[in-house]
């Protein structure tokens, strides 16, 4: 029987669990793939907590995930596109991606370009289209100066490159250790912390024209006393600060169909435009290392389990 990652109840890193599943059948419009690499992100690691319970209901046992790539094993009545051995990328609204096996409507499926390594497809997802909804919402220009914090996280580093493209000057907070990652795509990389303001106008003597937020704590504040206009930033994560200030929450979702953005993305990546740092590799039965690893928020670029 295939393996998938589990959990019976809302709690901490402990109750994640792989198991034996039934093997799932595609249905009309559905690919069966076997899954040779799924990235993981923090908010699967919040639902698991219980904490979005009200917003995000669950029900056990339950699975997780969002970010696949792998084989295509099976198809459904109806997938015209895809057959089985393609090699795809693509996701799963289902909570289900942390398997051997995961049942995948076609159409949120895209195919893998030979020259994407396994590991950058099956976390490309969550981070790549939050980070292109991100900078899309803020639509940085040649001229102007954006700031983005978690510069050098799972979506910050990608949504430093994709606004590095736009001709914009792109600044990164992030911690010393990325500065040269950061400097190496032309981002002007800022340490974060006590004194972040007064560094980041010492950075960009012009001003600052836009702003995304990827971690959260603080950063729309600080937006606002850098004189950034409300239109012209971004958090995809601080729904209190944005609901208060009339900020932008645009991520994953307003980017639009997933398959398409993820076409794009990955199109970039094989011709050498984009890079998605691959921090970790874990096998699905380390589930537990690999977010626990995620959980201490100083992730470079993904962590990705390969089943
Ligand atoms: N709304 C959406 O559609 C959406 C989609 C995806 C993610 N999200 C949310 O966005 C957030 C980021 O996701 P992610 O996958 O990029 O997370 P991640 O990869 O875990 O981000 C880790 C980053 O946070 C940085 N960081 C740690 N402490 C910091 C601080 N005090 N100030 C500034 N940066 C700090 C780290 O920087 P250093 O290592 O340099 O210290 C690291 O680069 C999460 O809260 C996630 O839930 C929302």
């Amino acid at each position: 029987m295939p393996k998938a990652v589990r959990y019976d109840e809302f709690g901490g890193i402990d109750v994640l669990r792989v198991g034996e599943v039934e093997r799932p059948v595609p249905g009309d419009g559905q690919a069966l793939v076997r899954v040779m690499a799924a990235g993981i992100n923090p908010s699967e690691a919040v639902i698991r907590t219980g904490a979005l319970a009200q917003m995000f209901p669950s029900t056990f046992p339950s699975g997780q995930g969002s970010d696949l790539a792998g084989v295509i094993e099976e198809v459904g009545a109806g997938v015209g596109g895809f057959a089985p051995g393609d090699e795809v990328i693509g996701f799963s609204n289902k909570r289900a991606s942390q398997a051997e096996l995961v049942l995948v409507e076609a159409d949120d499926l895209t195919r893998k370009p030979d020259r994407v390594s396994w590991e950058v497809a099956g976390s490309l997802y969550v981070a790549g289209v939050t980070a292109w909804g991100a900078v899309h919402a803020v639509g940085p220009e040649k001229g102007e100066t954006v700031v983005i914090s978690g510069a050098a996280g799972g979506v910050g580093s990608l949504a430093v490159q994709l606004a590095r493209r736009t001709g914009a000057t792109v600044i990164g907070l992030a911690s010393e250790r990325n500065h040269a990652w950061l400097r190496s795509y032309d981002v002007i990389p800022v340490r974060y912390g006590e004194g972040v303001l007064d560094r980041i106008r010492a950075a960009a003597p012009g001003g600052v024209d836009a702003f995304i937020d990827t971690f959260g704590d603080g950063y729309v504040e600080l937006a606002l006393a850098l004189g950034v206009a409300t239109e012209r930033i971004d958090t995809i994560t601080d729904f209190v600060a944005a609901a208060r200030y009339g900020v932008k929450t645009d991520g994953g979702t307003a980017a639009g169909p997933g398959a398409k953005v993820l076409a794009e993305l990955a199109g970039l990546i094989a011709d050498g435009h984009l890079e998605v740092p691959i921090a970790s590799v874990y096998p699905l039965t380390q589930v537990r290392e690999a977010y626990a690893e995620l959980e201490r928020r100083h992730t470079h670029g993904k962590i990705v389990l390969m089943p």
